[in-house]
């Protein structure tokens, strides 16, 4: 995307009346990852979009009206699916630890399907749901035996908050199989994030439906019904590094084969989530050069973008080191090896130790490319207090539509509450 809006525009121009720093998110790149997804999956399959990946109101109207359902986890994507247009009553509410008063929250707007991780969870929602005097719906989530081949971070066959384990709902399938108003009518095998390729996401898919194969037939023998396979996704995407979007080729015709062998009739409906790959290679971060200094025999650039913009994640350790590519503005400048940090007061705040970059002098201005998922919104926003990078809105060169600026509004902290 990069490459493509640079000849087109060039990076400042496609700021508009924006300043640096910015993420520049183009709908054009949502609407074709997004068709190209849905065309890579059974036409009878359901597509959520998982809106931690970006929550940006224009990107969710864009997938709201390609057809995309909402997956949220959190009070604040609940209001902001809501706002986008979509009904309460189409939204998945999932997430391993919901709290008393955001449940109730969401049942009093109409949503009326939940992903629930342990027997403790579902009596959390029985008690809410009796309290409103309605049915809910629920999707089990489960945590496979073992973890699949090939992704980016493990949430299942492994310790972890999500799910719950096989071998208890097993054990004890009378605790998982429904409440008086809670109906278990579907089963959650969200494995992974960020499988790279087609034959992993299969293995991975078969892996699901084999698991889901068995419990359903535990649960069904104590009153469920398994009317819903939520098969999750893992549909990776490049993150902060040139490249393109990860190519189906095939995955359809595999998945037909796949749920043709191995789901057993009646089938239940099949659906998949998906953030990153619809909208990761949707962004780009442009942001300054602030100062560039030898220290120690060392290139060192400081720009005005760190961890609090892209890569917070990172910034902690909790995921492998940010090493994004920078892309410069053209002007036959030789490479350079150096060190890109932020401007925050912590020798934390560091991209990469040694990144090739456009030989840069300070207010040149680098981008980012492929950040349009995880990147804002993943970030130690409040972290020092700098301000928020403008968010821009394009869709693709449409003359029509000119880029729309905003900025995300710090979460105001109620310190009286
Ligand atoms: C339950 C669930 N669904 C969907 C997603 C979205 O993942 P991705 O952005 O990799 O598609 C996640 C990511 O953590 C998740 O936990």
């Amino acid at each position: 995307m990069v490459e493509a809006l640079r000849e087109r525009r060039g990076i400042r121009d496609q700021l508009g009346a924006a300043q640096t720093p910015a993420y520049v998110y183009d709908l054009a790149v949502v609407r074709d990852n997004h068709a190209h997804l849905r065309s890579a999956l059974p036409d009878s399959a359901g597509l959520y979009y998982s809106l931690k990946a970006n929550p940006h109101p224009a990107l969710l109207r864009e997938l709201r009206a390609g057809g995309a359902l909402p997956e949220v986890c959190s009070p604040g994507e609940l209001d902001a699916a809501l706002e986008a247009g979509w009904a309460a009553e189409q939204v998945l509410y999932t997430g391993p630890g919901k709290r008393d008063v955001d449940l109730d929250r969401a049942v009093r707007l109409g949503v009326r399907e939940f992903s629930v991780d342990s027997a403790v969870a579902l009596d959390q929602l029985e008690a809410i749901a009796a309290a409103h005097d309605v049915a809910v719906r629920c999707l089990l989530r489960i945590n496979d035996d073992q973890p699949a081949a090939g992704q980016g971070l493990a949430m299942t066959g492994v310790a972890s908050q999500f799910g719950a384990d096989v071998a208890w709902v097993l054990a004890e399938p009378a605790r998982f199989a429904g409440r008086e108003h809670v109906r278990v009518h579907g089963l959650h095998l969200y494995m992974g994030t960020n499988l790279a390729t087609v034959d992993d996401l299969v293995a991975q898919f078969r892996h699901s439906v084999r698991t889901a194969a068995r419990l359903t037939d535990v649960l069904t023998a104590h009153g469920a019904a398994i009317q819903v396979l939520d098969l999750g996704g893992g549909f990776g995407a490049p993150f902060a590094r040139r490249g393109e979007r990860i190519a189906l080729d095939g995955l359809k015709t595999e998945l037909e084969r796949l749920f043709h062998e191995e789901i057993p009739r009646p089938a239940p409906e099949i659906v998949f989530e998906a953030g990153r790959y619809l909208v990761g290679t949707a962004g780009t971060l442009v942001t300054e050069v602030l100062d560039v200094k030898h220290s120690h025999g060392r290139a060192v650039v400081v720009l005005e973008s760190g961890i609090n913009h892209l890569g917070g994640m990172a910034g902690l350790r909790r995921v492998p080191p940010l090493v994004p590519d920078l892309v410069g503005e053209e002007r036959g400048r030789a490479p350079m090896t150096a060190m890109i940090t932020g401007p925050l007061c912590t020798p934390l705040d560091l991209w990469a130790r040694s990144a090739e970059v456009p030989e840069v002098v300070p207010g040149d201005v680098l981008a980012v490319p492929n950040v349009g998922a995880y990147g804002l919104y993943a970030s130690l926003l409040a972290f020092l207090g700098h301000p928020m990078p403008a968010e821009v809105v394009v869709d693709g060169d449409d003359p029509q539509r000119p880029p729309q600026v905003s900025r995300l509004e710090l979460i105001r902290i109620n310190r009286e509450e």
